[in-house]
């Protein structure tokens, strides 16, 4: 129409770039049912995913290297060296593949990092679905997974981000819909303390509370739990505040924490009362990250 804006064309049509999101995970619910032989722990989880996260943006080097620059929010502090997930993806596809392409790859750091909502793992998993692109792999969805399983316990819920039941030690992945969730305003909250994973599974006290019922996977949201947040609140108490401060909020569905925590989640009957929810946590904790979102559809 006459005054209308027009629309903007796609980075990856102007320069040769590539994008891809690293949506932010939550586990809707998460138990952990014992501790296996190999250190690792036996879990169940409903993941779910946001519609935002970090960005990922490629473009191809003839040399066979692969070069990553950080920027966002969240950038300082992290390495960009071969310590990095994303560098470790590239070269664990480009092993997998054994193609001779390289890559510049630009990480906007939009979520905190080690907070419980994917961060790293959604990274290397955007790296999988983009350098795959890029390179005109077509790997699949299958051969993407096993390359996503040595990189850490999330990357292949990561790699799918759909709503998903996981179990094992979060690997073994079965795609779920559940009425209503696609869609749904979501917040996620930080106390900004960042919390190793390792740490808070050795802090839970080893009792199994039961699994999910697979089958009621709509009941989960409400009866389910973080087997994890007891752990996590002990060696982190804002947890509890975040919590807390959600708990106090109208039109609230649900507040847990997610993964190993610190960031908590939470659930509203509408946008407008999400919104009003991060602006009242906002005003009372300036210093808390906060992130409007939704649940991403199917
Ligand atoms: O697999 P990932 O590197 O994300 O795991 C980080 C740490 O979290 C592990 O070293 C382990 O201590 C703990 N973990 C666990 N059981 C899982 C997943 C992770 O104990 N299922």
């Amino acid at each position: 129409a006459r005054g209308s804006i027009r629309a903007t064309r796609p980075i990856e049509a102007i320069a040769g770039v590539i994008e891809e999101k690293a949506y932010a995970k939550i586990n809707l619910a998460l138990h952990v049912r014992n501790r296996r032989p190999d250190g690792f722990h036996e879990l169940e989880s409903l993941f779910a995913f946001a519609e935002d996260g970090d960005l990922l943006r490629a473009s191809a080097r003839d040399d066979g290297a692969i070069h990553l620059s950080i920027d966002g929010p969240f950038a300082q502090g992290l390495e960009a060296g071969a310590g990095n997930l994303v560098v470790q993806a590239a070269l664990a596809l480009k092993s997998a593949s054994g193609t001779g392409n390289g890559a510049d790859i630009r990480l906007t750091k939009n979520l905190p990092i080690a907070s419980g909502i994917g961060g790293g793992s959604a990274d290397a998993a955007a790296a999988l679905r983009l350098l795959d692109r890029l390179w005109g792999l077509g790997s699949g969805r299958d051969a993407l997974l096993a390359i996503a399983d040595p990189l850490g316990s999330d990357v292949p819920a990561c790699l799918v981000s759909r709503t998903l039941v996981g179990t094992g030690r979060g690997e073994a992945l079965d795609v779920r819909d559940l009425p209503g969730l696609a869609g749904a305003p979501l917040l996620l909250v930080n106390p900004g303390v960042a919390l190793s994973t390792g740490p808070v599974f050795r802090g839970w006290d080893g009792v199994d509370r039961g699994a999910l019922d697979a089958s009621r996977l709509d009941a989960i949201a409400g009866e389910g739990r973080n087997d994890l947040q007891p752990p996590a609140i002990a060696l982190v108490p804002e947890i509890g505040e975040v919590i807390g401060a959600l708990k106090g909020c109208a039109g609230l569905s649900l507040a847990r924490m997610s993964g190993s925590g610190a960031t908590c989640f939470a659930l509203f009957a509408d946008a407008a009362a999400r919104d009003e929810a991060a602006a009242r946590i906002g005003t009372d904790h300036p210093r808390w990250w906060i992130m409007a979102t939704r649940i991403r559809g199917e």
